[in-house]
């Protein structure tokens, strides 16, 4: 516990005594942040993650071209959007639709070690209650959705956009199901593999690469039930994902999820309002941001009956919860030390002076930028209730007898 704080103290020390300007400022502040990040380490393999990725070479990006993939993902949302509503970032939804291979796995490239270094391998937020650890309000999450699935032996499930497996790999050893991730990013499939193997779980557990959107790999009617934990979000279009979903569950079989939606406090004729949800696009490679009666409609169109919806991060919150944007807000906690404000801030400063002496490859700051702008914006959205990024669905495909009533 001495170190992280002495790490954080010493540049602070430094810049009174020598001043900013001086070399030696320099290098006691990168040594204390390299400090103060490998003091709070993790363990397993990945343990030395952050931008190791792009500077190990295990990601396959040229290191010299970090910058101008972060342009181009970029460039699908304008120069103007963020800090207001932007009518160039509505103005590239198309763009957004039609790129989205593109530009999510471009996304995902940048981002994926980020992401494990601040919050662990499940990528999801998760409603918390007081006095109950991060990383259990996450599993917890996963379980009570496994729960409604009714997920047990025997049983084939999908995890629709499976991240580097975290979710998958806890609900398979916690229901005794075999569950296959698709994923449509090379890298994150990769290091998912790599966890399954370390994990001694390949028994159980698989991860394809697919598109949700087609789902090329799978036949009609292959599994007994299927899930997604906050990634379609990402599909240009949310219908055509879930008749995918459909085909390739057996006739009966139940599909959950957790939904990134505007809720019913959302209001889009105001600005900033508007401003957050776009944030929140840009920031998390989304193409638009749906209300909760356009994904309920999506279900429906697809051919789903909708058994049961939730809001399970609903605002405002009881006097028993803690807010699910809590560890991106300042809240303080050793168990995700990495995504608080404070460790964003180491994050961000190790990141600029390993790209200032070039040990970062250009362009990995403006990464860690985005990523500590677009906290903000889901703080701001959590905070005045406009947006969940947990609306729980659980929706089943009518046996074939059913359909034919109806
Ligand atoms: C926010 S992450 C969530 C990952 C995972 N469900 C979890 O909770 O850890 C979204 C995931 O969706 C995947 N994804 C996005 N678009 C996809 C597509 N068209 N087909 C398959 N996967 C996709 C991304 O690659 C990423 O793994």
């Amino acid at each position: 516990m001495l170190l992280p704080i002495l790490a954080l103290v010493a540049p602070a020390a430094a810049a009174i005594t020598l001043g900013v300007q001086s070399g030696f400022f320099w290098v006691t502040a990168a040594t204390s942040a390299g400090l103060f990040l490998w003091s709070i380490n993790g363990k397993g393999y990945r343990k030395n993650i952050g931008a190791t990725g792009l500077l190990t070479g295990e990601l396959e990006i040229d290191k010299k071209s970090v910058e101008k993939h972060f342009d181009h993902y970029a460039s699908h949302f304008g120069d103007d959007s963020r800090d207001k509503e932007s009518k160039q970032h509505k103005s590239l939804q198309g763009k957004r639709e039609h790129n989205y291979t593109e530009m999510i796995n471009n996304f995902y490239d940048l981002v994926t070690d980020f992401y494990e270094y601040g919050w662990g391998p499940c990528f999801h937020f998760a409603p918390r209650f007081l006095g109950e650890g991060f990383m259990e309000s996450l599993r917890r999450h996963e379980y009570f959705m496994a729960s409604r699935l009714e997920l047990r032996p025997g049983m084939k499930c999908i995890d629709l956009g499976c991240g580097v497996g975290g979710p998958l790999r806890n609900i398979a050893r916690f229901c005794g199901c075999k569950v296959v991730g698709v994923n449509n990013s090379d890298y994150q499939i990769k290091i998912a593999q790599k966890h399954n193997k370390n994990e001694g779980l390949e028994h159980l557990v698989d991860v394809v690469k697919a598109d949700f959107m087609a789902l090329k790999p799978f036949k009609d009617e292959t599994f007994d039930a299927g899930y997604q934990i906050e990634a379609t979000c990402h599909a240009p279009d949310l219908t055509a994902c879930f008749k995918q979903a459909y085909r390739v569950l057996k006739p009966g079989g139940m599909l959950a999820g957790y939904e990134w939606l505007m809720t019913s406090q959302y209001d889009p004729k105001n600005p900033r309002h508007v401003a957050i949800k776009q944030g929140i696009e840009q920031g998390n490679s989304i193409p638009t941001l749906r209300t909760i009666a356009e994904c309920e409609a999506a279900l429906k169109k697809a051919g789903f009956e909708i058994v049961e919806v939730q809001d399970r991060c609903p605002y405002p919150l009881t006097a028993l919860d803690k807010p699910w944007y809590g560890p991106l807000a300042g809240e303080y906690s050793i168990e995700n030390i990495r995504s608080t404000k404070l460790g964003r801030f180491a994050t961000s400063f190790l990141t600029y002076v390993l790209e200032t002496i070039r040990i970062a490859p250009k362009g990995t700051y403006k990464v860690q930028t985005m990523l500590t702008k677009t906290a903000d914006d889901l703080v701001a959205g959590g905070e005045i209730g406009i947006f969940t990024p947990a609306y729980f669905w659980l929706a089943r495909k009518p046996r074939k007898a059913e359909k034919k009533q109806s």
